[in-house]
């Protein structure tokens, strides 16, 4: 599929399908480079299987996790969570997604409090019955402690555009598409890695552009506390749907 968008000019295409006319309009480019797909190794299936149980296993395994100890992470763990999280596709490659990683205690203190004076809102005023209801078994409130005992607090923005040189703006495509993806390697980077981290959208988040000084060409996505569980750490008894529930096999 082409990654169009609904911005794109309209194709010009009436020629041959031989060389059709649209190509034309790129020419003025250098060409495209490639190279050969570097680091690839064709297995057997007995061993595609037993690496996808065993990947599924340990997925299956992962728990939004609340209740955080407050030892120390090392700073290489995030940085290879980020890493892994910038390993993602993204629209024409644009990799629009930006990590702030704080453990400045002060910071996550300043962001907790703007956090739960935010959240306090929402529960207080801004919930719908509907929503209320909705997170109800998950057990939460306006209490945000992960955001101070967390070792790490790590803010995803995603770039809704670039800002060239000259301040005028460079379109990204499927922008929440890619940062959602970049964010879920995230997830399951911290996940193998032994860690556990909470998927956390503080509603409203524009107070973090603000504290943390990014640019108005960025959108806080999600905050995700990163460290070890409490020892007496719980999580919501729930179950994931089967896979017929979830798949269709052709039409
Ligand atoms: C986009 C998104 C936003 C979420 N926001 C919050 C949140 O603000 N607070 C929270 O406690 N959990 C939040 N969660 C975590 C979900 O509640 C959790 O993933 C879900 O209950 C399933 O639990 P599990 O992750 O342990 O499988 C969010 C998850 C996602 C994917």
């Amino acid at each position: 599929m082409p990654e169009a968008h609904p911005d794109a000019p309209r194709s010009t295409d009436a020629a041959s399908p031989a060389e059709p006319a649209y190509k034309a309009l790129t020419n003025h480019l250098p060409e495209p480079r490639f190279v050969p797909l570097p680091g690839y190794t064709r297995v057997g299936e007995a061993q595609m299987l037993a690496s996808a149980e065993a990947f599924y296993a340990t997925m299956d395994r992962r728990r939004t996790t609340r209740h955080f100890a407050t030892d120390p992470v090392p700073r290489r763990l995030i940085e290879l969570a980020i890493l892994t999280a910038g390993t993602a596709p993204s629209g024409a490659h644009r990799q629009p997604w930006r990590f702030v990683a704080i453990d400045d205690p002060a910071l996550k203190a300043k962001i907790r409090a703007a956090a739960e004076e935010e959240e306090l809102k929402t529960y207080r005023d801004r919930m719908t019955d509907e929503w209320r209801e909705a997170l109800h078994p998950l057990g939460t409130d306006h209490v945000k402690e992960h955001l101070t005992d967390a070792p790490w607090v790590v803010v995803l923005f995603a770039e809704k555009f670039g800002l060239r040189a000259d301040g005028s703006h460079r379109k990204n495509y499927y922008v929440d598409e890619s940062v959602g993806i970049a964010a879920g390697l995230f997830i399951a980077a911290i996940h193998t890695m032994g860690l556990v981290t909470l998927t956390h959208t503080p509603n409203p988040m524009g107070f973090l552009r603000e504290v943390l000084g990014r640019g108005t060409n960025e959108k806080a996505v999600l905050v995700l506390p990163v460290g070890y569980p409490r020892p007496d750490a719980r999580v919501p008894d729930l179950q994931r749907l089967p896979l017929d529930a979830i798949v269709q096999w052709n039409a």
